[in-house]
C-alpha cells in the first residue's frame, strides 16, 4: 500500500477523481479499519482538491454524529432531514448548494463555506452516512465532483459493518 498519493496538481478536476480513485482504492483495501479508512478519505480529498472541509457524518438512529474529517471544528450532530446532510440522508441522493445562503435550514458550522456537496453513503437499502464537503467558493461544485464522490462514497461503503 502507497502512503503517498500520486496526483499532479496541474491537470482538471475530472483527472484528479480519475488518478484518485484508484489510489484511495488500494489505501482502503490495505486496511479494515473503518475509522482509518473514513480518515484517509477525508485527507486524500482534502489533499487533493483543496476543499476547506471533507467529513463524514454518521447515522446514530434519528441524527447524524460527526465522524472522521479534516478541516476546523464542525457541529457534532445534525438531525434527519435538517440541514443540507439531513437532507441528503433523508432524500437519499447527492444535493449540490451553489451558494450555502440560500439553502432553506443550512447549518453553518463555518461562515467561510460558501458552497457544499453531500453525497449518502446507502448500504441495504439504508443511508449509514454521508459524505460533506464545504468549499470557501460559491458554486464549486458540478456533476464532475458528484459523479466522483459518488464512486468513492461506493467504494467506502462496504467497510462499514
Ligand atoms: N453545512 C452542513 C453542516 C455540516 S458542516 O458543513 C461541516 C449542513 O447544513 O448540513
Amino acid at each position: 500500500m502507497a502512503d503517498e498519493l500520486n496526483i499532479q496538481t496541474n491537470i482538471s478536476k475530472q483527472e484528479k477523481y480519475e488518478l484518485l480513485i484508484p489510489q484511495l482504492t488500494a489505501l482502503v483495501g490495505g486496511e479494515t479499519s473503518l475509522v482509518a479508512n473514513l480518515a484517509n478519505v477525508a485527507a486524500a480529498l482534502r489533499q487533493t482538491f483543496g476543499f476547506f472541509w471533507v467529513g463524514f457524518y454518521l447515522v446514530d438512529g434519528d441524527e447524524l454524529v460527526l465522524g472522521p474529517f479534516q478541516g476546523d471544528v464542525a457541529c457534532t450532530r445534525i438531525g434527519f432531514g435538517k440541514g443540507v446532510c439531513g437532507t441528503a440522508w433523508k432524500e437519499k441522493q447527492t444535493i449540490i448548494v451553489p451558494n450555502v445562503d440560500e439553502f432553506p435550514g443550512h447549518i453553518a458550522c463555518s461562515s467561510a463555506s460558501k458552497s457544499e456537496i453531500v453525497v449518502p453513503l446507502v448500504s441495504n437499502g439504508k443511508v449509514i452516512a454521508v459524505l460533506d464537503v464545504d468549499s470557501h467558493v460559491l458554486d464549486d461544485f458540478d456533476e464532475e465532483d458528484k459523479a466522483g464522490l459518488e464512486k468513492i462514497a461506493i467504494l467506502i461503503t462496504p467497510f462499514f459493518k
